[in-house]
């Protein structure tokens, strides 16, 4: 019996599907390689069902023979193991994210002369269009809530952007690109404290209350369906942390990182240019293991950020204090450093490495900007948070266009250089949801 190979991703199944696998049971035995959730993740988002519900689905399908993992998006693995004779995939792929891979395909099947199939895709209906339908109609908090803790197992690194509000919120949540043959998005939205209190024009310093920051929270968890990340400063007094946890919890966050520091807090990227200190490790470790004792699910994660490094009290404190933390139940560690050069950085995470009990490690590259993700990935850091960076540009370009008018006594140029079409504006945001 001639043996055929499907490749698939199968989040939500549909005719599309069962008409490829038709005609992949015409040529002989079918076995499918089904895609993990790290080779999805390699090139488009997250699947909404995990390997496991996917699996289920499809070895329950008449017509398929077998299940196989497939590990990565090109074939070529497990082409070679497997040698089939045929493989059958929709024409669809002979453009866009896929074309490279159907060329690997080609190529590897001549070595023991096995065929591609491609019969026509079935129009008007693809997973991509459903997922992109059930999305649009948002998302509950409990589901919310879980998306980081896979993301964070099936993705090398997950990438997080900075939102302060609504705009900045959908921004985050909508921005794709694709670049060698992958469509690159951010995974999830960090909460900054400095982003929220500046576009307040207040100053960094846990004076906006929490009582306001949920009120920022609620309005992206309206627009967004993406994990949220949210800033907890120093996480306040430990009986109101427990408190804010809970709340957090219920909104469906994913996650708060707090800063083991005590007192009145200053930006850490002030560094030791102002006075601020550090908590006491035995204090900050009753704050996690209250924070931890407060929650009700085990899907919300509870950071904790070490400022060590910031303050100037060295890299043996860091260590001291990350081995500290998880043994108080921490979820992950942040690591945070303003050293330009990253050295630092690199030094702890390589300690790091090395620690028999790891948690998920994150990394913010406000001030080591020149690192790359491929290189946070080498370092072994599991999340990689831009905390600033869409204030940080939004801001400048408003005060040109404020000058550009004043300078004028017209506001003509400011348009033309520096704002969007008032077309753009007005269907910027639809009518209906
Ligand atoms: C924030 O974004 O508010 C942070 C990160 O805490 S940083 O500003 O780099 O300290
Ligand atoms: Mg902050």
């Amino acid at each position: 019996m001639k043996k055929v190979y499907v490749g698939m991703s199968v989040d939500l199944f549909h005719h599309g599907h069962l008409n490829i696998i038709n005609e992949a049971k015409k040529l002989g035995k079918v076995i499918v390689g089904l895609l993990t959730d790290e080779a999805i993740v390699s090139y488009k988002p997250l699947p909404l069902l995990t390997y496991e519900q996917r699996k289920l689905i499809i070895e329950n399908i008449k017509g398929v023979d077998e299940v196989v993992p497939q590990e990565a998006l090109d074939y070529v693995a497990n082409l070679r193991r497997i040698k089939p004779d045929y493989v059958v995939h929709g024409d669809d792929w002979k453009m866009g994210v896929q074309k490279e891979t159907r060329q690997r395909v080609i190529e590897v099947l001549k070595e023991w002369g096995g065929q591609l199939v491609e019969p026509k895709y079935t129009e008007g209906i693809s997973s991509t269009q459903l997922v992109g339908a059930l999305t649009e109609r948002g998302i509950t908090p409990s589901k919310r809530m879980k998306v980081l803790k896979r993301l964070i197992h099936v993705k090398p690194i997950v990438r997080i952007l900075e939102a302060h509000s609504g705009i900045t919120g959908l921004i985050v949540e909508k921005t794709r690109i694709v670049k060698n043959s992958e469509m690159r998005e951010f995974d999830g939205i960090w909460l900054s404290s400095l982003t929220v209190c500046t576009s307040k024009g207040k100053p960094d310093t846990e004076v906006v209350d929490f009582t306001s920051r949920f009120q920022t929270i609620e309005e992206i968890l309206e627009i967004t369906t993406k994990p949220i990340i949210v800033d907890g400063d120093t996480g306040g007094e430990i009986e109101h942390f427990r408190f804010r946890v809970r709340t957090l919890e219920r909104l469906g966050i994913s996650a708060v990182i707090i800063e083991d520091k005590i007192g009145i807090k200053r930006n850490s990227l002030f560094g030791t240019s102002v006075t601020q200190h550090q908590d006491s490790i035995e204090h900050f470790c009753r704050k996690i293991k209250e924070g931890k004792r407060s929650l009700i699910t085990n899907d919300f994660l509870i950071i904790a950020r070490i400022e060590s490094l910031i303050l100037g009290n060295g890299m043996e404190d860091a260590i001291t204090r990350a081995k500290a933390y998880i043994a108080a139940g921490s979820d992950g560690i942040m690591i945070h450093s303003k050293e330009k050069d990253g050295r630092e950085i690199m030094e702890f995470c390589s300690r790091y490495k090395s620690f028999e009990n790891k948690v998920p490690l994150v990394i913010a590259p406000s001030t080591f900007a020149h690192i790359t993700e491929d290189e946070f990935k080498e370092f072994g850091a599991n999340i990689v948070i831009y905390g600033n960076h869409l204030l940080r540009s939004a801001y400048p370009a408003m005060v040109k266009t404020a000058e550009s008018i004043l300078e004028n006594k017209c506001c003509s140029k400011a348009s033309d250089q520096y704002c969007m079409p008032i077309s753009e504006i007005l269907t910027l945001i639809p009518e209906a949801y």
